[in-house]
């Protein structure tokens, strides 16, 4: 369970340069700022959050602690941010909703049967949700070397060294044995629940004309995920997508695959006034300062999140975001920043890029 969280995919380079790609920026300081009083709030996508932050999907996530997405809905909720469903949750969108006075978002994986696809979608609007992201990054699965490794299947097959495990993570096994079977809530009418037969009625053949079909299901906000070109992201918007969350799966799909936090400034240089979300590597209120200065609306992260799952559930989740809050509002009073807005709009009197020629 560890490794699947932690790991990446073929030989984690994408992984390890998503941190490096932030850890490259130094910030140059304002001078005599007053700072006492700052404004963190921005506007995601028509909402209004308490920082720039949005969490993004994970799948299975009920397998990290048996609260799963109920707990991240519940933590997200309460500090105001938004939270996308993934396709292959295991929660309902409709639960989740339940949960949240604010509306989730809800992440799309498209199936080759539409049925299956379209009846989510009407599911999701029904349930208050209003932006949807489209994952462009995962015609197929990612090579995950860990998993093979370790014979990771979903739901967890149990061979001799899992049984030699469980010995060693009593707790972790009494909570998953004494809680609801895990299933992908969202797909219950699919055929199968194994994690196999799920992604493998997952549409692969996805073209520019996709978009249409998507936006003739869904009347919301489109947002496209994946690690999309600046070339891509004008056709895209040309199409009617209304934004972008900028990813690489957090180095789980193309290895050697472009750190996400470099595509933000040129995208926003190509359109200025389109949605940018990025994440990949955000660990610190500081990362959420660098994407916002490099122009995105607001940074997302996936891991983070689920560390404070697997360790404190609910609390854990909120624990994690009270931090990355404190951290992002601390990083703009040092940096004698007094709001989101100003750095969004005047981040490079902020940056420098390390070891940069010019
Ligand atoms: C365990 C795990 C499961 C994930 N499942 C999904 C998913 O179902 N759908 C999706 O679009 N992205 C999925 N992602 C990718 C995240 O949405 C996000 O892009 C990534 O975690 C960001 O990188 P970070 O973990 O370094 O913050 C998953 C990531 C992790 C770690």
């Amino acid at each position: 369970v560890w490794d699947y969280l932690e790991g990446g995919a073929d030989e984690e380079s994408t992984l390890t340069a998503n941190r490096a790609a932030f850890q490259q920026w130094t910030f140059q300081p304002r001078t005599l700022i007053d700072v006492e009083h700052i404004d963190l709030s921005t506007n995601i996508c028509g909402s209004t959050a308490p920082f720039p932050a949005v969490l993004a999907p994970t799948g299975y996530t009920r397998m990290f602690h048996p609260d799963g997405e109920l707990a991240v809905a519940a933590a997200a909720d309460a500090a105001g941010l938004p939270y996308a469903v993934s396709t292959v949750g295991t929660a309902s969108i409709t639960d989740v909703a339940n949960v949240m006075t604010l509306a989730p978002w809800l992440q799309l994986y498209l199936c080759r049967d539409r049925g299956l696809s379209w009846e989510l979608l009407a599911r999701a609007w029904d349930a208050g949700v209003r932006t949807l992201e489209f994952s462009t990054d995962t015609a197929v699965s990612g090579h995950r070397i860990r998993d093979r490794k370790r014979g990771f299947a979903i739901p967890p097959s149990l061979g001799i060294r899992e049984i030699g495990e469980i010995g060693l993570r009593p707790r972790y096994w009494t909570n998953m044995v004494t809680s609801a079977p895990l299933t992908f809530a969202n797909l219950q009418s699919a055929e199968g629940q194994s994690i196999q037969e799920i992604t493998s009625q997952f549409e692969s053949r996805l073209s520019w004309s996709t978009i249409a079909e998507i936006k003739e299901h869904w009347p919301g906000v489109l947002l496209l995920k994946g690690p999309v070109s600046p070339a891509d992201a004008v056709t895209a918007a040309n199409l009617g997508i209304n934004g972008f969350h900028l990813t690489n799966h957090g180095g789980r799909q193309l290895d050697r695959c472009i750190p996400a936090i470099e595509l933000v400034h040129p995208i926003r240089q190509a359109l200025p006034s389109t949605t940018i979300i990025v994440d990949g590597g955000i660990r610190h209120g500081m990362d959420i300062a660098v994407a916002i200065a490099l122009g995105a609306d607001a940074a997302s992260f996936g891991r983070p999140y689920l560390y404070g799952l697997a360790a404190g559930g609910q609390s854990g989740v909120g624990l994690i975001l009270r931090l990355l809050r404190e951290e992002y509002q601390r990083t703009l009073q040092l940096l004698g920043c007094q709001s989101t807005s100003y750095l969004r709009t005047n981040g490079s009197e902020f940056l420098c890029r390390l070891n940069a020629e010019s």
